[in-house]
């Protein structure tokens, strides 16, 4: 009788599947804000260093993201070819993340170390020299662009008000460490500290 009179309100009807929509869609979520696997950063990680953090922002500034993931899913088909699946430890440090969605090319999540870093300038200047059918554009131009450190201790500043653990030392010593390098230099770094962490047996 109850239900008879649901099913002819449209409005009551439209409020009774939210809240249980909500009820279940809370149940799996909240528990996740408390959850150490998903709160704590994994064990022996450490900061990016200065020069790493920059890069991540030629990351972004270049799009990179619109083409290349930072997520590796639990399927076998992923761990074969990309190595061990991401966990939520490995991010906890990231502001923004950059999992992204879009995969134009492979997802890049554990590139670090899978290369040289002469190979990564050589396919950044030019990646149709090493891979002929590549659809990535060049960032040759990364090469002849400084790193402007003004910022990088600001950045490193924010990081840690949002909980990266960066010492005085490490944000003393940022402008100077981007002294001569070039954004070609930050993004190698950064590539290459990617899901170093987590190796998994090949
Ligand atoms: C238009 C899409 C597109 C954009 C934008 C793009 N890439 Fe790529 N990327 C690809 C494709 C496709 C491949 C695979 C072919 C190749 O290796 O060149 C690739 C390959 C790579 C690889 C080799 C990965 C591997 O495991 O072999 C790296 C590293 C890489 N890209 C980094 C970058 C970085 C850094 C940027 C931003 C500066 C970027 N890509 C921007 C499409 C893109």
């Amino acid at each position: 009788m109850n239900h008879q009179r649901l099913e002819k309100n449209v409005g009551l009807l439209a409020l009774m599947m939210i809240l249980a929509i909500s009820v279940g869609g809370l149940t799996q979520i909240v528990p996740l804000f408390f959850q150490d696997v998903t709160t704590q950063p994994i064990v022996g990680m450490k900061p990016r260093s200065a020069l790493e953090v920059e890069g991540r922002d030629v990351y972004i500034a270049n799009g990179c993201v619109g083409c290349h993931s930072q997520m590796i899913r639990p399927l076998r088909a992923e761990t074969e070819r990309y190595g061990h699946y991401s966990v939520a430890g490995e991010s906890v440090w990231d502001h923004p993340f950059l999992w992204g969605s879009k995969r134009t090319g492979p997802d890049l999540a554990r590139v670090g170390g899978r290369y040289s870093d002469a190979w990564h300038v050589a396919h950044l200047k030019d990646p149709r020299s090493l891979v002929p059918e590549s659809v990535m554009p060049a960032y040759a131009f990364l090469a002849q662009a400084p790193v402007d450190g003004k910022q990088t201790a600001r950045k490193l500043q924010t990081l840690r008000a949002l909980g990266v653990p960066y010492g005085d030392a490490d944000i003393a010593g940022a402008e100077a460490a981007m002294r001569g390098k070039t954004e070609m230099d930050a993004l190698v770094a950064y590539l290459q500290g990617l899901g170093t962490l987590i190796k998994s047996k090949r």
